[in-house]
């Protein structure tokens, strides 16, 4: 596996690899990798002919400073699981590098963007508008791959990608979660044993929701699920919000589309998770 840091070097990879005729795969990552990322490489390996594999913590997308300062960051040891499951390069740039000065850039992200993480983030989905474009423009990938963890990433991802007029295909892959259901994520390191024992029931509740969905309002099952997470010792809701899986945009009623997502964030103790379940698909 080739580490690569600057983009001169990326493109010159990248562009004798499409001159072989070679398919490229990008997974952009912030690092401190886990299996929900690893699972996304696996579906780029097999999908493509060359894996490119970011690493990069994006300050851009960070609204809180404290979040970007102790944002998890274990270069080597994701060097190794990179270099173990087979991708191809492992670009790590420096910030002077990405941006040699600041993206000014804002970007007409529309609706997909104004709720959720984008009510409660501001700022937060154009930064990562801003990184994953340069990321695009450097590598120009057949395939890009994004975890459905962050699934209004993926929808505002989709978006930036038809504003910018880029030509590649988004593989939206399903979330990998733990053997007691807490969905894999970088900000689970610092959860503490105790609240790393009461986290799974974020996870929980949902899938229990699916049940109660089934006789209950949209309002019953945002109040359910609400009250539920809630009432575990050091976790509060941030937001449960029950969205059309097209445009996140909040259903009232089980029948406003053939997709339904309940999408979730919850502090446990100080660490913001997410995690979402699908109603109807
Ligand atoms: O999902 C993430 O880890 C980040 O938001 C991404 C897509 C790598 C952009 O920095």
């Amino acid at each position: 596996m080739k580490i690569i840091r600057t983009i001169l070097e990326l493109k010159s990879f990248v562009s004798a690899a499409k001159t072989d005729g070679k398919t490229v795969g990008l997974v952009p990552t912030m690092g401190a990798l886990h299996n929900g990322h690893l699972s996304l490489v696996e579906r780029a390996r097999k999908e493509n002919d060359i894996v490119v594999v970011s690493v990069f913590v994006n300050p851009t997308q960070f609204n809180n400073k404290e979040d970007l300062r102790t944002y998890p960051r274990t270069e080597e040891h994701d060097c190794m699981l990179l270099e173990k499951i087979g991708c191809d390069v492992a670009f790590i740039p420096s910030v002077e590098e990405v941006y040699p000065e600041p993206d000014t850039r804002v970007f007409d992200l529309g609706k997909v963007a104004e709720v959720m993480e984008g009510k409660h983030r501001p700022g937060h989905f154009n930064g990562v508008a801003q990184i994953v474009s340069k990321l695009f423009a450097m590598v120009e990938p057949d395939r890009a791959y994004f975890g459905e963890k962050d699934f209004q990433q993926i929808a505002v991802i989709r978006r930036m990608v038809e504003l910018e007029g880029f030509k590649l295909q988004i593989v939206a892959c399903p979330i990998v979660r733990e053997a007691d259901g807490l969905a894999l994520s970088s900000r689970n390191v610092r959860l503490s044993e105790e609240q790393r024992g009461i986290a799974p029931n974020i996870a929980k509740t949902l899938k229990g929701s699916l049940e109660y969905a089934k006789s209950h309002t949209v309002a019953e099952t945002i109040g359910f699920v609400t009250d539920k997470i809630n009432s575990y010792p050091q976790m509060e809701v941030e937001y449960y919000e029950i969205v059309n899986g097209h445009d996140m945009q909040p259903v009232t009623d089980w029948n406003d589309s053939d997709y339904v997502v309940g999408c979730v964030t919850v502090y446990c103790g100080d660490v913001r998770l997410i995690d979402n379940i699908a109603y109807k698909k």
